[in-house]
């Protein structure tokens, strides 16, 4: 199989005049037919990347559980809604980590984006000391289903991100994160029926262009969630090349 959604993720990095020197080098890029690219942008630049780069998909990194109100320095789905971006990642490992989401929190949020009309990008992803105890199985399995009740299986894309492959240039190898993925589909299956074989996994953590290509030949892995070799056009386009 080969991939089908390529996201980026910037984290807290960028500027406007890195965001305009991205799009003037994106504009040379050909994006294969039928594979959905996209950028998730700290809050700021969400609305202007879009009108950079048109052909574009835009997301953010985050979105607040509640609709609207009195929740000083939340961003809600809506407004997101509002400056043109379709996507948000929720409950990515940085969130869970220094934020104490939990489960729990990471659904509301996915559930506020679906009602909003952006397809949520749910992450999950066991640490290096789960792993190593053999527990990853078991870790991931349950933050899909906590993160993932109530959330509607179709508009919805799932993220694996091993903590220990993440921002560590330390990528899971194919089989690693195909088995993995394996597992994730027979659970959305288990949960959500015929809709659950329709849902993209995506695997993050250390994607770069020299090994995308053996991560989007392996069955189950529907393309890439991407930190830091986002940040550069060339190299971006360079997985977006393999999917
Ligand atoms: P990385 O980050 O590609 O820099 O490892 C991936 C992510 O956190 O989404």
């Amino acid at each position: 199989m080969s991939a089908s959604k390529i996201f980026g993720n910037w984290k807290m990095h960028g500027s406007t005049t890195e965001l305009q020197a991205f799009a003037e080098a994106w504009r040379d890029v050909d994006v294969p037919e039928n594979v959905t690219v996209g950028l998730c942008l700290p809050f700021p630049y969400v609305g202007l990347a879009g009108q950079l780069m048109p052909t574009m998909a835009v997301g953010a990194q985050d979105c607040s559980a509640q609709e609207s109100g009195a929740y000083t320095g939340e961003v809600s789905a809506a407004m997101l809604a509002d400056v043109g971006c379709g996507w948000v990642t929720v409950g990515h490992s940085e969130r869970r980590q220094y934020h104490g989401e939990t489960d729990a929190l990471v659904a509301a949020k996915a559930q506020q984006a679906q009602r909003n009309g952006l397809t949520p990008i749910v992450c999950v992803g066991e640490s290096l000391a789960q792993r190593e105890s053999g527990e990853h199985i078991a870790v991931v399995s349950e933050q899909i289903k906590g993160s993932l009740t109530g959330v509607d299986p179709s508009n919805l894309v799932v993220a694996y991100e091993p903590v220990w492959a993440i921002g560590t240039g330390v990528t899971a190898t194919a089989e690693q994160a195909e088995a993995m993925h394996r597992e994730i589909k027979q659970l959305l299956v288990a949960l959500f029926g015929e809709a659950g074989k329709e849902i993209s996994v995506l695997y993050g953590g250390s994607v770069k262009p020299e090994v995308a290509g053996e991560l989007f030949a392996c069955d189950n892995i529907d393309g890439a969630l991407v930190g830091g070799a986002s940040l550069d056009a060339a190299s971006f386009a360079g997985i977006v090349a393999a999917a």
